[in-house]
């Protein structure tokens, strides 16, 4: 028997996205998505790496159904490829695209996972991109039709829809910092596509409603609890503002139907951004989330830097760390799931993405990763202790699946329960797999 067990109906599972699996993308009709442009450029990606084959999942979606089952997932979170359904990104449809996703919820349904779709992990048609993407207002509506198609021919079996995949990291990271696509350096600009992003969101909850197809849909966000490094009141000033820019600046619209005021502030001031027209506050509150997905990965330490842009400065902690340099610390888990419940009125729950990415040893066959099984213990530990307090956190997806295209990291970082050979594409199950279908089986650690 297992010490810590999990509410019966709990939803062990695993997530992927699109361009991180599927490969295939000239295939089908599908269209260039800003994912493609960027790692086609040289120097975006470490060792030139692109999603063009990835885990061929688009071919062997059937023998990863299959090994999903003998895990004994409950759920699957995937994503599904907006250029593959709209190639242009507004317009004519692909019918081939749905053809795939449709099969692959039949799939799923018939070895009775239950399937969780995101409708933007982060492949926005590249046409779009070339008016403009995300800065462009037009955006957040061409995503609620794309959405609308998706609802309409895959819904009456997919019953859990997750609208965007972290708009922060999507802002921040594509618009701000570049390191992702596509590729901006501009924090004005990352401000007004998180206020597009937002919009985007609320569209595609409004047309879900209007179908009335009784499921449930929600939103993904990166969250991270922050911390200040000192004690010094400037140190805690300092969490207080980084924790504003990463969590409530998303939070709050998603679950209180407004921005906070002192990062409104901040970045009026700062930047002059965003630039909110009359209606959208109002279109933003008029579309409650029925769950809140969160991605939760590492904990983030500060301290006060009057000279940096925003006044504070991230530090390094002092605990081990994944592939990633990611801090593992699982405390921040436990309080970010109490504070969630706390300040946002009790909602429903579910930890969408947390995994670990180390340097897996592929030796005779068998794949030795004792630092991930560590890491997902410690982790399903901590919030299984936030729901002995109370949260409401009805799941858990292990990200990943699959190794997979870790973005600007290319396939160097592996965060898969189960080990890819790249050029075999043969699954090799890690240890890590092997432990987590027994979490499964028993219902707990
Ligand atoms: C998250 C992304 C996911 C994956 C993990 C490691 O930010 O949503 O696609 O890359 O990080």
């Amino acid at each position: 028997m297992p010490k810590h067990v999990f509410p019966v109906d709990f939803v062990w599972g695993a997530a992927t996205a699109a361009y991180q699996i599927e490969g295939a993308v000239r295939e089908d009709g599908r269209g260039e998505s800003i994912w493609d442009r960027f790692s086609h450029t040289p120097g975006k990606i470490q060792g030139g790496d692109t999603g063009d084959v990835a885990c061929d999942h688009y071919h062997r979606y059937r023998e990863d159904v299959a090994l999903m089952r003998e895990m004994g997932l409950k759920g699957y979170r995937f994503s599904i490829a907006w250029p593959r359904i709209v190639p242009a990104g507004k317009g004519a449809l692909n019918p081939k695209g749905l053809d795939f996703y449709n099969a692959l919820v039949d799939r799923l349904l018939a070895n009775g996972i239950t399937p969780y779709a995101t409708l933007y992990h982060w492949e926005l048609p590249q046409l779009l991109q070339d008016r403009g993407g995300w800065d462009n207002r037009d955006t957040a509506a061409y995503f609620a039709e794309y959405a609308a198609v998706v609802f309409e021919s895959l819904g009456d079996r997919v019953r859990h829809w997750i609208t965007l995949n972290e708009p922060s990291v999507v802002a921040y990271n594509g618009h701000a910092i570049g390191e992702h696509a596509p590729g901006f350096t501009d924090y004005a600009l990352a401000v007004r596509v998180s206020h597009h992003l937002n919009l985007a969101h609320a569209r595609a909850v409004a047309a879900y409603r209007q179908l009335n197809q009784g499921g449930v849909i929600g939103t993904t966000l990166n969250l991270t609890s922050v911390y200040p490094a000192g004690n010094a009141p400037e140190d805690g000033a300092a969490a207080r503002i980084a924790d504003g820019m990463y969590n409530r600046w998303f939070l709050d619209p998603v679950l209180k139907g407004a921005y906070p005021r002192d990062i409104l502030e901040l970045f009026g001031q700062k930047l002059q951004a965003p630039v909110i027209q009359a209606g959208d506050l109002e279109r933003i509150a008029a579309a409650p989330i029925d769950f809140l997905g969160l991605n939760y990965y590492s904990r983030l330490l500060v301290r006060s830097a009057p000279s940096s842009p925003f006044g504070y400065e991230a530090v390094r902690g002092a605990g081990p760390c994944t592939a990633m340099g990611w801090e593992i610390y699982p405390d921040g888990l436990y309080d970010l799931l109490v504070r969630l419940d706390r300040d946002y009125g009790h909602p429903r729950l579910l930890v969408t993405e947390n995994g670990a990415a180390f340097d897996d040893p592929l030796q005779a066959g068998r794949v030795a990763d004792p630092e991930r099984i560590a890491y997902l213990r410690e982790h399903f530990l901590a919030a299984r202790r936030a729901i002995e307090s109370g949260v409401r956190l009805e799941g858990y997806f292990v990200w990943s699946l699959l190794d997979n295209f870790e973005w600007a990291h290319g396939y160097s970082r592996r965060f898969g329960l189960i080990y890819v050979d790249y050029p075999t594409q043969e699954r090799i199950w890690k240890d890590s797999a092997r432990w987590y279908q027994g979490v499964i089986r028993q219902n707990g650690v």
